[in-house]
């Protein structure tokens, strides 16, 4: 067993997971694929059953806060790669309810390090294993919008429970290289975008809520700036890092596409209007959508009650990995938002299937407490992009 490369992908029913599942499936460079997933509501496998049915990935449903199932893992399947992604991800449930990222990100982490580190040293693999730890520009906190860019040595100053929480397990990380030479790289990214993404993320939401005629909820002004970075790219930096990373290194990886919130949503309503407007089925196919009737998605713009403690801008640095590693994102900002859009209007099968897992429950927690809130605001500000658009 031991000649053969295979690799654990935690959190591989994820939405960054499941698209990096397909990546290297794609590379051939594994022989065994193993996905070690909670299926939590963020979790969707469906995309990876015919891997599964082929033979190349097992899916194993398992908590990474249990060692012991972790250990068991190892043991069976003699790992030489390890990619890490299972994590709570989202922002606004770490706010209302952050015992989960603890647990999770943290504490699962931890396990994640100790049995891995158990398992090379007991097979003598140190010298040839890889452990990628997969996080996020979130560590950094915010910048203004005079700033640099995150590179890879800013200090960590992290806002949410979210990412205090990945920071931590990034400490980790790094400690259990230091102190015990476990072989590890570490990237944090800026916020991914693509097919498979659990709905409650910025992107997908707006999507689908444009295309269900619901309101399109903007948090405070909508001057928040993200850096965007489509999955596909994200997945083909991550591939190079395994391979070729120099270990006990951080590589930071972005899209180079900083955009306002509202710019984003703005822009998502006008790739749904023109989609309709080329294609009547469409219309049949969403009649809730204004842009059915012939009225712009715009309409359904609405500023809320803003997020607390919301950072401001993220931006990053690729310089690092471009330099080293060779690596180069393939898609632009728009390009990659109108492949995505196109993806969610073709996968409603997908995204019903998504959104029967407490969503809707999420949604009313979420937004419930938010809607009543910046009326005045709301109206102005859609006044606005009325006149930006006319
Ligand atoms: P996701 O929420 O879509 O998926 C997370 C996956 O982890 C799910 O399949 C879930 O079932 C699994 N999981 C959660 N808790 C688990 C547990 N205790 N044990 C085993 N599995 C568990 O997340 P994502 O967007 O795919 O993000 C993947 C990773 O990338 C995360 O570590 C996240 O912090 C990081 N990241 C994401 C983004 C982004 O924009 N999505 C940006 C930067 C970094
Ligand atoms: P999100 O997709 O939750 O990612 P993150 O908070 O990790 O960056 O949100 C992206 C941005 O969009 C963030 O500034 C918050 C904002 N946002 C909204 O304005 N409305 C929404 O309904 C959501 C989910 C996010």
């Amino acid at each position: 067993m031991s000649d053969q490369a295979r690799i654990m992908v935690t959190g591989g029913a994820g939405f960054i997971g499941q698209n990096f599942v397909h990546h290297i499936a794609g590379l051939g460079r594994f022989d065994k694929i193993v996905v070690v997933d909670a299926l939590t509501y963020a979790a969707n496998p469906t995309s990876i059953e015919p891997l599964i049915r082929s033979g190349l990935v097992v899916l194993k449903r398992g908590d990474i806060t249990d060692a012991t199932f972790l250990s068991r893992c190892f043991d069976e399947h003699g790992f030489d790669n390890v990619i890490h992604f299972a994590a709570e991800s989202h922002v606004d449930r770490s706010i209302s309810g952050p015992d989960a990222f603890i647990q999770t990100n943290i504490m699962g982490t931890y396990n994640l390090l100790k049995c891995a580190l158990g398992d090379w040293q007991k097979r003598q693999m140190l010298d040839r294993a890889r452990f990628l730890h997969v996080s996020t520009d979130e560590v950094f906190g915010d910048l203004t919008l005079e700033e640099p860019p995150f590179s890879e040595t800013s200090p960590y100053k992290p806002s949410s429970p979210y990412s205090a929480s990945k920071a931590s397990s990034d400490h980790l990380v790094r400690a259990f290289h230091r102190t015990y030479r476990l072989p590890i790289l570490v990237t944090n990214c800026s916020n991914n975008y693509g097919p498979f993404q659990y709905p409650e993320k910025l992107i997908p939401l707006m999507i689908i809520n444009a295309l269900l005629g619901r309101k399109l909820p903007v948090y405070g002004d909508g001057l928040n700036i993200r850096d965007w970075l489509f999955v596909g790219d994200h997945c083909s930096a991550l591939s190079l890092v395994l391979e070729k990373g120099a270990l006990g290194r951080t590589y930071n990886v972005g899209g180079n596409a900083e955009r306002p919130n509202k710019t984003i949503v703005e822009r998502i309503c006008d790739i749904v209007d023109t989609a309709f407007a080329g294609s009547p089925a469409l219309a049949k196919q969403y009649p809730s959508s204004p842009t059915a009737t012939g009225r712009s998605c715009r309409s359904l713009i609405t500023y809320v009650q803003d997020r607390p403690g919301h950072d401001r801008r993220y931006a990053i640095d690729s310089s690092r990995i471009r330099r080293e590693l060779g690596w180069a994102p393939a898609e632009t900002f728009d390009t990659g938002l109108a492949r995505t859009v196109m993806w969610y209007i073709a996968n409603e099968p997908w995204w019903r299937q998504a959104m029967t897992s407490g969503f809707h429950e999420w949604v009313a927690e979420n937004y419930g407490a938010r809607g009543a809130l910046a009326q005045r605001l709301s109206s102005s500000q859609a006044q606005d992009s009325a006149e930006s658009q006319g």
